[in-house]
C-alpha cells in the first residue's frame, strides 16, 4: 500500500450511496427506485417509445426533489478535497443529481447524465432544464417539441467513457463511494485499477458486489467515511 503522502492523481467513483443522507432513493436497497418503477418501465429507450409520460414522470418527480435536498457531508469533504488538491483528481459519479456541484465539487463527469440537463432528439442538443418535459416544452435551441432527459438509460453507453479512461491511466489511487458494484461500466472500473497497479478503497455501507476487488474497504455511512478518509488525505 503506497503512503498517502505518494498519492497524486485521485479517480473518485460515487454512486447513489452518497446522495442517500441527502434523502434520495438509492436504487437497489429496500423500498429503493427500482422496486417502484420497474427499470423496463422508466429506463430504457424502448421504455420512452412505448409511454413516454410515464418516463417524463419518473425523471419530473427526481428533479423535483432536486429542489428540496441539499449536499451532504461527503458532497461537501469531496468539494473540499477537490479544491484544496493540486494534483489530478476526477469524481466519476454515476448519480444524475446535481450534489456533487452543490457541494462545491467541480471536476466531474456525471457518466450517466443529469436530471437538470435536457436532451432535443430533432437537433441532438443539450440544454438546461429545471422545470419538467411531461409538458413538452420546445427545445431551446430548435424549438421543436422533441426534448428527453439527458440521463444514459440502460442500453445506452455512459458518457465520456474515454476521459475516464485516461484519468484512470494516470491514477495513484481509485476511491469507489456509495455503489453496490452492480452496474458496469461503471463497476468495472475497480478491476481497470488493479490492472494498472493503482491502489484501491472502497467506503460503503455495506459490502457491495465489487468489494473483494478492493485493498481495502471501510463499512460506514458516507457522512461518517468520507469526512474522515478526505482529513487522512489532506493531512498527509
Ligand atoms: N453511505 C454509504 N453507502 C450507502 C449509504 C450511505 N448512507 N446508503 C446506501 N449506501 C450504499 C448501499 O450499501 C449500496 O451498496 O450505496 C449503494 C447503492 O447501490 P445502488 O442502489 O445499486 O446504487 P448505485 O450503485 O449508484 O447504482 C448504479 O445503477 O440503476 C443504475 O443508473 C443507476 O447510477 C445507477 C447505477
Amino acid at each position: 500500500m503506497r503512503e498517502m503522502s505518494d498519492i497524486r492523481n485521485i479517480v473518485i467513483l460515487t454512486g447513489a450511496g452518497i446522495s442517500a443522507e441527502s434523502g434520495i432513493d438509492t436504487f437497489r436497497e429496500k423500498g429503493g427506485l427500482w422496486e417502484k418503477y420497474p427499470i423496463e418501465d422508466v429506463a430504457t429507450p424502448e421504455a420512452f417509445e412505448r409511454n413516454p409520460d410515464l418516463v417524463h414522470h419518473f425523471y419530473d418527480q427526481r428533479r423535483k426533489a432536486l429542489l428540496s435536498v441539499k449536499p451532504n457531508k461527503a458532497h461537501q469533504s469531496l468539494g473540499c478535497l477537490d479544491r484544496a488538491w493540486d494534483g489530478n483528481l476526477l469524481i466519476v459519479t454515476q448519480n444524475v443529481d446535481d450534489l456533487h456541484e452543490r457541494g462545491g465539487a467541480r471536476r466531474i463527469i456525471h457518466m450517466h447524465g443529469e436530471l437538470k440537463k435536457a436532451l432535443c432528439l430533432s437537433c441532438g442538443m443539450r440544454s438546461l432544464m429545471e422545470g419538467a418535459l411531461a409538458h413538452r416544452p420546445p427545445c431551446p435551441v430548435c424549438k421543436a417539441s422533441t426534448l428527453r432527459p439527458d440521463v444514459v438509460w440502460f442500453g445506452e453507453v455512459p458518457y465520456k467513457m474515454d476521459k475516464i479512461y485516461q484519468a484512470l491511466a494516470r491514477a495513484d489511487l481509485f476511491v469507489s463511494i456509495g455503489t453496490s458494484g452492480a452496474v458496469y461500466p461503471a463497476a468495472g472500473l475497480v478491476q481497470e485499477a488493479r490492472t494498472l497497479g493503482i491502489q484501491t478503497l472502497e467506503l460503503n455501507l455495506q459490502k457491495s458486489d465489487g468489494s473483494h476487488w478492493f485493498d481495502s474497504s471501510r463499512l460506514g455511512r458516507a457522512t461518517d467515511l468520507v469526512p474522515d478518509w478526505v482529513s487522512e488525505v489532506l493531512r498527509d
